[in-house]
C-alpha cells in the first residue's frame, strides 16, 4: 500500500495515470483537496457511512469502500445521516432488493434537510438494467451508481461525484481485471476476510450471483499470501478465504493451483492462527482437501456445504451437479476423516416443482446430515435465471407450512449437535464485548459455535481456553480457563 510519502509526489497537475492502482491513489489525493475545502466551510470533517447488504463478499468489499473514504479524509461513522452514504447491495433474493428500496426512501428524508448529501448505490443489485431504471425513473436523488466489476475504481467515481451535478452512472457488463493493494479499512483488527476468487462459473438455476459477478477470476496465489501476510503482521490471527466456490479455486490461473495447494501454503504463514473458507460447492470437494483439512493445525473444524435440496430431482432441475446420494456419501468420508467437524449448510425452500415429497427427503437429509446449523430460505424468483422461467412455480403461502417444518428439524437438530460439546474446554477466539450483558465478552470456537464468558474488552482479539459450561441451544455460556490448570481441572463435566 502507498504511504504518506508516496502520496507527496502525486502531481495533481499532470494527467491521471493509466496504471491501476496508481490512478485510483491520484484520485484519492484529489479527493483529498475537496474535503478539506468542505473542513475549511463547515469546520468540521464530513462524515461517511458504508452499509452493507448480503454475504462475506459484499462486507469485505465495504471495507474497501471504507478504506477509500478513509483515505480521503472522512470520518466513518453507523450513522446513515451523513454526508456521504454508500449501499453495498445484494440481490441474491428480492427481499434484499425491497430493503434497499425501503432504507433509500428514508434517505431521502436525511437528503432535504442537508441538501449537500451525497448517496451512492453499488454492488450486485447494480448490475441489473431494470434495477438502473427503476432508480433512474423514481430515485433520481442519488448521486452516484456504480457495479461489481469497476469498484476498484470507487476514488475516481467520488471524485467525480463532486465535480459534477445529477446522477452518475457506471456499470460494467464484466471484467477480467483483478486490482491489487487499494486501501482497506477492516472491521475487526484480529480477522479479516480474503478473497481468493471472484464471479462464479456455476449457474445453479435459481441463482443470479453468476450475472451479476461475472466468470470466475482466482487472484494470484502469491497475492494471496503476500495479503495475508501483511494482515498478520498487522494483528490479525484468523483469516476467511472468500470465494462463490472455493473448491474451483486456480482453475483459471495460468499456473494451475488447487484450492488444498493454496491451503498448504496459507497454513505455512507465521503467527497466522486459524484459517476459515466459504463457499465449498459440494460438487468439487476433493480427497486432497480432506486430507489437507485433517492434517491442518490452523483448518478450522467448520465445513459450510450447501445442500439446497435434499432431492436427487430437484438437484437436477437446480444444475447442482450432484445426488442425495453422493452428497452423503460426500459427508460420510469428511465425518469419518475429521469426526470433530462441524457441518452447515443452505437449504432452499420452494423451488418451481418442489413437491411435498422432496421436501420430505430435505427434511429426511437434515436429519441424516445433523447439521450444525442451516440457512433456510424461501425461493425467490430472480429475473434472467433459468429457473424462472420453470413452470410450476410454487406460490409462497403453499411453501411457509412446509418451511416452518424444515426450520424446527434444522433448530432441533442444531441443538443436538451444540449440545455435544457440553463440559469440553476449548479454545475461543474473543471477538467481542456482549452488547446485552456488557459483563460478558463473545468467543468463538474453532467450530464456529458462539460462546459468551465473563471479561472485559481487554479480552478482544485473544485466543483463550473456554469452558463450555451451559448449552443454551445454539450458544454456550462459558468461563476461561487457566491454560496452566492442572489437567483434572480440564477433565471435569
Ligand atoms: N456460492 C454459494 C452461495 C451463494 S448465495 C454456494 O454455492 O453455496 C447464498 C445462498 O443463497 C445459496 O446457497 C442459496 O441457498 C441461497 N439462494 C441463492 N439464490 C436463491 C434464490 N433465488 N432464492 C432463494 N435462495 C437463494
Ligand atoms: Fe450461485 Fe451456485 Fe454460484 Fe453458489 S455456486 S453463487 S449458488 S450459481
Ligand atoms: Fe448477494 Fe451479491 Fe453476495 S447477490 S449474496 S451480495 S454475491
Amino acid at each position: 500500500m502507498y504511504d504518506e510519502l508516496v502520496f507527496g509526489q502525486i502531481d495533481l497537475e499532470e494527467q491521471p495515470p493509466i496504471s491501476e492502482p496508481d490512478r485510483q491513489y491520484y484520485f484519492i489525493k484529489k479527493c483529498r483537496q475537496y474535503v478539506t475545502e468542505f473542513e475549511h466551510l463547515n469546520g468540521r470533517l464530513p462524515k461517511a457511512c458504508v452499509v452493507t447488504f448480503g454475504c462475506q463478499m459484499n462486507a469485505r468489499d465495504s471495507e474497501k469502500l471504507a478504506g477509500i473514504l478513509q483515505q480521503v479524509g472522512y470520518e466513518l461513522t453507523e450513522d446513515e445521516n451523513s454526508d456521504f452514504v454508500i449501499f453495498n447491495t445484494c440481490t441474491v433474493r428480492d427481499n434484499a432488493n425491497q430493503r434497499v428500496y425501503g432504507r433509500l426512501g428514508e434517505l431521502n428524508g436525511y437528503k432535504r434537510r442537508n441538501p449537500n448529501m451525497k448517496i451512492a448505490l453499488c454492488g450486485c443489485m447494480m448490475q441489473e438494467p431494470e434495477v438502473i431504471e427503476k432508480l433512474k425513473k423514481s430515485y433520481s436523488f442519488v448521486n452516484l451508481i456504480f457495479g461489481t466489476h469497476n469498484i476498484f475504481k470507487f476514488a475516481e467515481l467520488l471524485c467525480a461525484t463532486f465535480e459534477s451535478e445529477g446522477m452518475l452512472i457506471d456499470i460494467w457488463k464484466d471484467t477480467d481485471k483483478i486490482v491489487e493493494d487499494l486501501p482497506v479499512e477492516r472491521k475487526y483488527p484480529f480477522k479479516s476476510g480474503i478473497n481468493i476468487m471472484f464471479g462464479c462459473n456455476n449457474f445453479c438455476s435459481y441463482c443470479i450471483v453468476p450475472y451479476v459477478r461475472g466468470r470466475e477470476r482466482s487472484r494470484e496465489p502469491k497475492d494471496i499470501i503476500r495479503e495475508i501476510e501483511k494482515l498478520v503482521a498487522d494483528g490479525v490471527v484468523e483469516v476467511m478465504l472468500l470465494g462463490q466456490n472455493v473448491n474451483s479455486y486456480g482453475k483459471n490461473l495460468d499456473e494451475q493451483v488447487t484450492f488444498a495447494e493454496l491451503l498448504r501454503e496459507v497454513e505455512k504463514i507465521e503467527g497466522l492462527k486459524r484459517i476459515r473458507f466459504m463457499t465449498s460447492h459440494p460438487k468439487d470437494l476433493s480427497d486432497e482437501l480432506i486430507q489437507v483439512m485433517k492434517e491442518s493445525k490452523k483448518i478450522c473444524r467448520h465445513l459450510h456445504l450447501p445442500l439446497q435440496s435434499g432431492s436427487t430431482r430437484i438437484l437436477q432441475q437446480m444444475n447442482r451437479r450432484y445426488t442425495r446420494e453422493q452428497y452423503l456419501e460426500l459427508v460420510q468420508r469428511i465425518r469419518e476423516e475429521i469426526p470433530d467437524i462441524a457441518i452447515t449448510t443452505d437449504i432452499i425452500v420452494g423451488f418451481p416443482g418442489e413437491t411435498p415429497e422432496d421436501l420430505e427427503q430435505t427434511i429426511d437429509m437434515v436429519r441424516q446430515v445433523k447439521y450444525d446449523n442451516a440457512f433456510t430460505f424461501i425461493y425467490s424468483k430472480r429475473t434472467g435465471t433459468p429457473a424462472a422461467s420453470m413452470e410450476n412455480q410454487v406460490p409462497e403461502t403453499q411453501v411457509k407450512e412446509g418451511f416452518d417444518r424444515l426450520l424446527k428439524v434444522v433448530q432441533e437438530t442444531a441443538r443436538e449437535q451444540t449440545a455435544r460439546h457440553q463440559g469440553k474446554i476449548m479454545e475461543a477466539l474473543i471477538e467481542e464485548v456482549n452488547e446485552s450483558s456488557p459483563g460478558l465478552v463473545t468467543g468463538r470456537l474453532s467450530n464456529n459455535t458462539i460462546v459468551h464468558i465473563p471479561g472485559d474488552e481487554s479480552l478482544v482479539g485473544s485466543l483463550v481456553q473456554v469452558s463450555l459450561d451451559e448449552c443454551h441451544g445454539f450458544y454456550y455460556l462459558g468461563h476461561m480457563v487457566n491454560e496452566m490448570q492442572p489437567l483434572v481441572d480440564n477433565m471435569k463435566g
